[in-house]
């Protein structure tokens, strides 16, 4: 019998050159499980450099356009589109109006996407609205200030269609507000829109790493913070699996866990947990600058980070990685 542990057992034996690495590695990714987000804004052949996210641009729609070839091209899995309106209020109306930026995008980027590239609309109020918070905002008994949960359940119902009418192919709500999943499928199905997938942010965290992000899309609150409808990071994890059970009992196709990297064993969890939904993770912006600032500086090799990164995203479990580098991964696989 042979024995089992060293010096017969030696693990160094599957790493000792790059072509056994290879053939035993099971952690793969390709392009067409990235989606790329992009922002859009009104213009013409606007390319705004986003300062915080080197690399990234605010868009107009005809710049758009070479976007979507491009993915087309490279293979990614789709795109998700951010709306940036030249006009905000207090409901975000922008978002509901088929004259729109977000509906405008969608039907740019569908006229070129057909079936070669999905188009997925984020679906919040947060870019949208001058106070920019994700809905409607009420004031709560104590004289508080927060999101009216069930008035923008009304609002969601109206802004999904509006970007169904559009023709966008999936749509994935981010506002954390109880009951959107239900209530947009509803909304679709009554409108005849059955066939349109929901990708839900199920476990989505009030998290630092969106800074960027808020740069990006013009979006941070104008006063208070997100954390009374985004999850805490010290709740139990579990709490994700109950925010996720629930999005998949209101009809939910695909969950979003959001941040990635910091949130690992949250997109393990739902992987062990749940059979047969697809788990995406959101690779943040905050994810991104972090590793573009350090490449920067030469302190960190980008290529090496993001494999790296995104390696260990799929090794969680997720199917599929919304990141800013999803064209750089392409282009280098
Ligand atoms: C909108 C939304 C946010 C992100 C995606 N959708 C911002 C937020 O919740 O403040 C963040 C994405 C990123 O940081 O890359 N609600």
């Amino acid at each position: 019998m042979i024995d089992i542990s060293f010096p017969s057992t030696r693990m160094r034996r599957l790493r000792y050159n790059s072509c056994v690495r290879r053939l035993v590695r099971e952690n793969f990714f390709s392009p067409d499980r990235f989606i790329l987000p992009l922002f859009v804004r009104s213009g013409e052949q606007l390319r705004q450099p986003i300062l915080s996210m080197p690399g990234q641009f605010q868009l107009s729609i005809d710049e758009l356009a070479k976007e979507i070839e491009e993915a087309i091209s490279l293979g990614l899995g789709g795109v998700i589109l951010f709306g940036i309106p030249d006009q905000k209020d207090a409901i975000g109306s922008d978002a509901i109006s088929d004259n729109g930026i977000i509906a405008q995008a969608i039907r740019a980027a569908k006229n070129i996407a057909k079936d070669k590239l999905l188009v997925i609309s984020d679906v919040c109020f947060c870019e949208y609205t001058e106070h920019g918070h994700c809905g409607v905002l009420r004031e709560t008994s104590c004289g508080r200030v927060d999101v009216d949960n069930d008035a923008t359940l009304e609002n969601l119902a109206r802004q999904v269609i509006v970007h169904a009418k559009a023709g966008v192919d999936i749509v994935a709500p981010s506002g954390m507000i109880d009951g959107m999943v239900g209530r947009i499928r509803r909304s679709l199905d009554n409108e005849g829109f059955t066939h349109i997938p929901i990708m839900s942010y199920s476990a989505k965290y009030a998290s630092a790493f969106y800074g960027p992000f808020r740069e990006a899309a013009e979006s941070a609150p104008k006063s208070g913070d997100r954390r009374s409808y985004q999850m805490d990071a010290a709740a139990s994890a579990k709490q994700a699996l109950r925010e996720i059970q629930l999005d998949i009992n209101e009809g939910a196709d695909i969950i979003i866990i959001k941040p990635a990297l910091a949130y690992l064993d949250i997109i393990k969890l739902a992987k062990e947990h749940f059979d047969g939904i697809p788990i995406a993770a959101y690779n943040v912006s905050g994810e991104y600058s972090m590793i573009k600032a350090a490449a920067e500086k030469g302190w960190i090799n980008e290529k090496d980070a993001v494999n790296e990164s995104l390696t260990a995203i799929t090794r969680a479990g997720a199917n599929i990685i919304i990141t800013y580098w999803a064209k750089d991964i392409a282009k280098i696989m």
